[in-house]
């Protein structure tokens, strides 16, 4: 079921402490907008019987063009709300947040599971050393700029070619719900163009990016791995709740809340919207 709500900065729910970490409390997850919703799909379909609420701060997106620091305390506020409606879990279904916050909310919250996301390099070089070819990672500015993106090369890349592809203007395109445009495809078209001859992999290296998986797949072809990391995020999170007890009970069939920090419902109708839509293979 899929039910919405705003979430006004004036209007806080609280719960009971007894209520944060019990196995019936929801699960947050936020990103910079409406892009982590592609996570949540992998979430909820992993994990049927958990609660999600989902919030998109489309009023400050996008978080890739910002520096760090700005990024770290956006993420902070988010956590506090989450933390004040008692969570059990939080998941940063943010490539950007997760490079520039991931590390100091854990050390902040160290009692909390705080799961987030990293572009999937790893089994895209596997795949280019099977088959040949290049691999292409598309990210914002940040996630590629981040010193963890760099250890993330240094320990995988091995001998095979990565390109950077910062693609700004997408994360904007799908904000304003135009994942099918002609305008996102021929934006897609030229970013990708020096790369088409040799490219064996594509990594979505942000949450946003999936939605636009059946243009970039008429871009690429047929043969081309397009990969993100959200499945490995919904596994990593089951494998978490399982360990600390906290996974709810398979006679519960989750909910899905959506909030957003933009004025207005258009971000929540996108939402649903993009809740349910198909991404393809
Ligand atoms: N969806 C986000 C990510 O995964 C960030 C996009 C942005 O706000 O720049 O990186």
């Amino acid at each position: 079921m899929t039910a919405t709500f705003s979430w006004p900065s004036h209007s806080l729910v609280s719960s009971s402490s007894s209520a944060a970490h019990s196995q019936l409390a929801h699960i947050g997850v936020f990103d910079s907008g409406v892009g982590g919703i592609s996570v949540l799909k992998q979430l909820v379909a992993h994990l049927p019987h958990e609660n999600f609420d989902f919030f998109g701060d489309s009023a400050n997106a996008p978080y890739g063009t910002r520096p760090p620091e700005q990024v770290l305390h956006l993420s902070e506020v988010i956590v506090r709300h989450f933390l004040d409606m008692g969570v059990k879990a939080i998941v940063i279904a943010c490539n950007t947040a997760t490079s520039a916050a991931a590390h100091d909310l854990r050390a902040q919250y160290p009692d909390l599971p705080i799961l987030g996301i990293e572009p999937a390099v790893k089994p895209a070089v596997e795949h280019a050393r099977r088959v040949g070819g290049d691999v292409v990672v598309m990210a914002t500015q940040l996630t590629l700029a981040e010193t963890k993106f760099a250890r993330l090369l240094e320990r995988v890349q091995g001998s095979v070619p990565v390109h950077k592809v910062p693609a700004p203007q997408l994360v904007e395109l799908v904000e304003a719900g135009k994942m099918d445009a002609p305008e996102t495809e021929r934006y897609l078209r030229s970013l990708l163009a020096p790369y088409l001859a040799s490219m064996s992999s594509l990594v979505l290296g942000c949450t946003h990016y999936p939605f636009v998986k059946p243009v970039l797949r008429r871009i690429v072809g047929p043969s081309v791995q397009i990969i993100d990391g959200s499945d490995g995020v919904a596994r990593e999170l089951d494998r978490q709740l399982q360990a600390r007890h906290l996974a709810a009970p398979a006679t519960q069939t989750g909910v899905v809340r959506f909030a957003n920090s933009a004025p207005g419902d258009t971000q929540i109708k996108l939402s649903d919207r993009l809740f349910h839509m198909d991404l393809g293979r």
